[in-house]
């Protein structure tokens, strides 16, 4: 879907910028998934990729980083929601979040929706941010195994060169102990957003490459291989 949107504030969060986005409902993307956007009238080729950190009164804020130059009224041009998300199993009543680059802005959603769902939320992350809701426990990364076995559901956000260095600390036998399985998006430039196959964002899965941008971000955290990266 493409669309118009409109920056409607700019706040700091945690020290970094976030932007409230004003647009069609329909642009809006799902925990995981992205809207790119250009602000409008700019020769920038590259879009920015938004990830949704929470509806916010109509409109939505986008997690970090926003681009530098955008300001209130900064007007967008959208195209999405793109991509895979998160697939939350509705059943699952012990659920982790895991940030081990330290930023978990595009878990909290995620994050609400399984307190909506009545579930125990653990985060794992060495510095919790300030905005996190009372009942979100938080475990550092060290205890990052414990809780993969306790969780029935784990969702992951890993930068793909940080992707090696997760999975030496986390074990083969540690993501096949979460009952409901476990996901994690993978950030990656996405110059093309799905439009022309530039091969960037390419992922190495079990299944052979993959595109963050097309079959992503949002991977099953099984499937994925650190070779060739
Ligand atoms: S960004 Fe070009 S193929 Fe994914």
């Amino acid at each position: 879907m493409l669309g118009d949107g409109r920056v409607t504030e700019l706040r700091l969060l945690d020290g970094q910028r976030v932007a409230r986005i004003s647009s069609p409902s329909g642009l809006t993307p799902a925990p995981g998934q992205y809207t790119l956007a250009r602000a409008s009238g700019t020769v920038d080729p590259l879009a920015t990729p938004l990830f949704l950190l929470r509806a916010d009164r109509g409109d939505w804020l986008c997690a970090p980083p926003v681009p530098p130059l955008w300001q209130p009224e900064t007007r967008l041009d959208l195209r999405g929601p793109l991509g895979h998300g998160f697939e939350l199993p509705s059943s699952a009543q012990r659920v982790a979040a895991v940030a081990p680059d330290g930023d978990c802005s595009r878990l909290l959603p995620l994050m609400h929706a399984a307190l909506a769902n009545g579930a125990s939320m653990t985060l794992v992350i060495d510095r919790p941010p300030e905005e996190l809701p009372l009942q979100v426990e938080v475990q550092p990364l060290r205890a990052l195994v414990d809780v993969c076995r306790w969780s029935e559901y784990a969702a992951f956000d890993v930068k793909r060169e940080h992707l090696p260095d997760l999975m030496a600390s986390l074990g083969r036998a540690g993501v096949r102990e979460v009952g409901g399985g476990a996901e994690a998006l993978v950030r990656t430039p996405m110059p093309c957003g799905a439009l022309g196959d530039c091969g960037v964002c390419t992922v190495r899965s079990t299944r052979g490459p993959k595109l963050a941008c097309k079959h992503g971000p949002v991977f099953d955290l099984s499937l994925l291989t650190v070779e060739g990266l």
